[in-house]
């Protein structure tokens, strides 16, 4: 099949490339900045300069481009308030959705996150109600909303996504956090997916029905039970109590569906993966406690 991978410089998007390669998929990649083409070409996929802000370009785009399916991988992580993520996933989805739908595209598989079910004592499964109060609620929503239009449009719910690129790699946002001490435990849950997973799910979702998936790891954990473990891969003290952090919620998530579907992660837990973070304790060999 023909693919436009929206987003295809990102974490997701990088590793995406040649697993759709691979499976024998032609690739158009976005990206904004011409400076990236030369890397998409490496990756494997004809690059595509377009802003998804940008209505009309997009729409020329995606209709020069002819694909069967488009993969909607966007994020705009550029001020911590996280609006203009959620300008992207209103605005930016809206573009997509109309453009794909002009160049009578039927797949759609879309990027969403698992971290806003309501609180509750059992994993969340796809049908359980998403938190309204929550901020990222509104992009969030209209983003699935939008996807929902498509004749197949299929949502993955991931979870917080670590491995090298990503805020959890050693050279990222959390781990440094946890090194200046000022991420704590908490009784809060996450529910993990490794960024190599992330993408295999994007490629298997293509042949999914309509509709949202979670994608996460076979263990949510309390912050209680990954912190520790994650300062030791660091080689970070092991924080004190109290706190909170991105990407948690009131309860763990299931993936009870995803595997019903066939997904296999290759991380089934993040004690695996943190272990094997590139830097960490346990990959130079040094004791981490
Ligand atoms: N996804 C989330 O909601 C979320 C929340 C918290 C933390 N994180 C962290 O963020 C990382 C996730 O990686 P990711 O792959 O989701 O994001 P990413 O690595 O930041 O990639 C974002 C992609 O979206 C593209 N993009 C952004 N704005 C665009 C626009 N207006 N038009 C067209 N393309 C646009 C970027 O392309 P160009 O820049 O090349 O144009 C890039 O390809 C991880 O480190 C994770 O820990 C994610």
């Amino acid at each position: 099949m023909k693919i436009l991978l929206a987003g295809a410089t990102g974490v997701v998007g990088r590793r995406l490339i040649p697993l759709l390669v691979q499976a024998g998929h032609e690739v158009a990649g976005t990206t904004r900045r011409p400076g990236r083409a030369d890397m998409l070409r490496e990756l494997g996929a004809t690059p595509v300069v377009v802003d998804a802000l940008d209505a009309s370009a997009l729409r020329k785009a995606v209709a020069a481009e002819r694909p069967d399916a488009v993969i909607h991988q966007l994020t705009d992580l550029s001020d911590e308030d996280f609006e203009a993520n959620s300008h992207l996933r209103i605005e930016g989805t809206r573009n997509l959705v109309e453009a794909a739908l002009a160049a009578n595209v039927e797949t759609m598989v879309a990027q969403s996150i698992a971290w806003l079910y309501k609180p509750g004592d059992t994993p969340a499964v796809e049908t359980d109600p998403l938190d309204p109060s929550l901020p990222p609620y509104e992009g969030v929503a209209a983003l699935e909303n939008a996807v929902a239009e498509m004749p197949r449009g299929v949502v993955l719910r991931y979870g917080a996504l670590y491995g090298p690129g990503t805020w959890y790699a050693p050279d990222g946002a959390i781990a440094e956090r946890v090194r200046a001490g000022s991420l704590r435990l908490a009784p809060s849950w996450t529910s993990f997916v490794h960024a190599d997973d992330a993408a295999s799910a994007a490629l298997a979702a293509l042949d999914w029905p309509a509709g949202a998936v979670n994608i996460v790891d076979d263990e949510p954990a309390t912050t209680a039970d990954w912190l520790p473990v994650y300062s030791a891969a660091l080689g970070a003290p092991t924080p004190g109590s109290a706190g909170k952090h991105a990407a948690t919620t009131g309860r763990p998530v299931s993936n009870a569906k995803a595997l019903n579907l066939g997904w296999k992660p290759q991380f089934p837990s993040w004690r695996t993966g943190f272990s094997q973070m590139e830097g960490s304790a346990a990959m130079n060999g040094s004791r981490s406690d």
